[in-house]
């Protein structure tokens, strides 16, 4: 994954907000509070998105996350690039997180993100209250543009993320394979 190191990083990273507190309950669907993840959350979250891996395109990954893989990946989102969960009657039923988009540090001013939604939960609202509370963190820590990256006829994910506001702005052909079919990505946009 990526590094920090050697790269311009955003105002929050230096001075880190005092505000994260009051964010933390953020939501909009009843029963389900939208929070800052915490390490307990680790495995929920990972069962949610390893199902993606093993059955489905919308995660180019092709191996299930190794609990230690997992853990790497939970230490490099506890800061500036943000992770949130749902969470209802003491159950974490989906995720939202923002990663770095590129490497190069001109792109530090960007960032990708991720919503992922326990299946049975679906269609409820889950995903637009995670995604708002995640845009409203990658604008509290001074990002500028989130991306969405979105494989191919992935109407759910394309309809949730115009709901918050994104617009489609382009369309990358056969760029992955993943179970034996191409795939496009379609990429949507937020400027912050
Ligand atoms: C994509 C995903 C996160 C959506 O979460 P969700 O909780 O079902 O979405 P919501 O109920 O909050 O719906 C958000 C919007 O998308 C629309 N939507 C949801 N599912 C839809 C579907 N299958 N087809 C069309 N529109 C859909 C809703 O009508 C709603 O629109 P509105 O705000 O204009 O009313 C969820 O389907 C999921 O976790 N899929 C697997 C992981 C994944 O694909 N993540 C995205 C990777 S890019």
């Amino acid at each position: 994954m990526l590094a920090l190191t050697g790269r311009i990083l955003p105002a929050s990273n230096r001075a880190p907000s005092a505000n994260l507190g009051w964010r933390a309950s953020l939501g909009s669907v009843t029963g389900v509070e939208i929070r800052t993840a915490r390490s307990e959350d680790a495995e929920a979250i990972r069962a949610i998105y390893n199902a993606e891996v093993v059955g489905s395109t919308v995660t180019f990954d092709l191996v299930e996350r190794s609990p230690a893989e997992h853990d790497e990946w939970m230490a490099q989102h506890s800061g500036v690039y943000a992770l949130v969960v749902a969470e209802e009657g003491g159950e974490v039923i989906g995720f939202a997180s923002v990663s770095p988009y590129r490497p190069r540090p001109a792109y530090s001013t960007t960032v990708e993100d991720s919503v992922y939604v326990a299946p049975a939960h679906r269609g409820h609202g889950v995903g637009k209250a995670l995604l708002t509370g995640l845009v409203d963190r990658a604008r509290m820590h001074g990002f500028h543009s989130v991306i969405a990256r979105i494989v191919g006829d992935h109407d759910a994910s394309i309809a949730l993320h115009r709901s918050c506001g994104f617009a489609l702005v382009g369309t990358e052909r056969e760029i992955g394979r993943k179970f034996g079919r191409w795939l496009d990505v379609d990429l949507m946009q937020l400027l912050l």
